[in-house]
């Protein structure tokens, strides 16, 4: 069998930078979300973001991807995971306090941006990019390898799939679900969006959707975003090396470990929609429908809210790097970014 060249494949406009549940898992979280919004969140939402078009929250669904990649926001790359310092495929299971890093991790960013999101001090611009942050993060931590510090998420660990050599980090974000849709433009989004919608409302994802968002609540977003990370976090043990890394490393990995792990990378993309959009209606409701209510219950008692809007009462303790955090840092800038890689897939 002869393989495609990496020119040819491009040359059919199959080159593309990707990272971090690739665009296309992004915006497809993005997708269900917006299927499940309320009317008052979903307005809300297309003013702060200035997108009166259909697909508004897709649309910004890889901005943070984008960011992390410039100078500007450099310093928000570690937000994008929590580096489970588990112990794969024996032990798995997240620790705040352990595994956050006192840089900030999801979990920490996810309760900065809810916070921020709701609060009416702070300007358009910062909001806007509060509820960017939230689309991204809440995305993010379905995926397995974000709640994984084993070998920096999966990025160390090199395997083939479909015939090319790339690492299984990537193959999560962005390779399997790009094989099982067969692009990664928005209409490809919106069409996976589509069928796992119908999953979750009257399809197999029906009877177990609401134990998705059972307990969530933004009066504690660290305990609830933990819930989705230790979620994800199990499936390293179970799905993504049940049998340890080398196990990997054995020949490609399509398409029996494809067919082994497709199933879950479904169920956690429609999970993610599923609980940006309950997440986003309690803080629309609880926050924002009534925030002119709160001020003017607020200044009739006088009182200025104390509120920490750069929210570093959320971070854990702070604690000397462990080796898998140096081997992070070491790798960060070479890895977790196609563009870099220069990969064409
Ligand atoms: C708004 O925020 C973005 C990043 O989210 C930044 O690049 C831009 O310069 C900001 N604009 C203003 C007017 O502050
Ligand atoms: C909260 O968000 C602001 C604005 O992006 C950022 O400067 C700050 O470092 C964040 N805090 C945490 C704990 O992530
Ligand atoms: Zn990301």
């Amino acid at each position: 069998m002869v393989a495609l060249s990496k020119f040819a494949l491009a040359a059919v406009g199959f080159a593309h930078g990707a990272s971090a549940w690739g665009s296309l898992g992004h915006a497809t979280v993005a997708y269900v979300a917006q299927h499940y919004l309320s009317e008052g969140t979903a307005s809300w939402a297309k003013e702060v973001l200035d997108d009166s078009s259909s697909s508004y929250l897709a649309n910004i669904a890889s901005w943070a991807d984008q960011y992390r990649l410039t100078d500007a926001g450099k310093w928000s790359a570690s937000l994008h995971y929590i580096d489970a310092e588990d112990d794969p495929p024996t032990t798995c299971n997240v620790d705040y306090a352990r595994d956050c890093g006192d840089s900030g991790c999801s979990i920490s960013a996810i309760a900065n941006y809810t916070q921020r999101v709701g609060d009416g001090r702070l300007s358009h611009n910062n909001t806007a990019e509060a509820l960017k942050f939230l689309v991204h993060f809440l995305g993010d931590i379905t995926q397995p390898l974000h709640d994984e510090a084993y070998e920096v998420g999966g990025n160390g660990i090199e395997v083939t799939f479909n015939g090319y050599s790339d690492n299984l980090h990537s193959d999560w974000d962005t390779y399997m679900p790009e094989k099982l849709v067969g692009g990664y433009a928005l209409a490809d989004a919106k069409s996976w969006a589509d069928s796992l919608v119908e999953e979750i409302t009257s399809g197999d994802y029906e009877a177990e959707a609401p134990s998705w968002i059972k307990g969530d609540t933004i009066g504690d977003a660290v305990t609830s975003a933990m819930r989705w990370a230790s979620d994800a976090n199990a499936f390293v043990c179970t799905v993504v090396m049940p049998g340890g890394a080398s196990a990997l490393q054995e020949g490609d990995l399509y398409p029996t470990y494809y067919n082994s792990a497709i199933g879950t990378i479904e169920l956690q993309i429609a999970k993610g929609g599923y609980r940006l959009a309950n997440w986003l209606n309690m803080i629309y409701n609880t926050k924002i429908a009534k925030r002119d209510l709160e001020r003017f219950v607020q200044e009739s008692r006088n009182e200025a809210p104390a509120l920490d809007l750069l929210g570093r009462n959320f971070l854990p303790e702070s604690r000397p790097l462990s080796r898998a955090k140096l081997a992070r840092e070491a790798m960060e800038g070479s890895c977790c970014s196609a563009e870099k890689r220069g990969h064409v897939h």
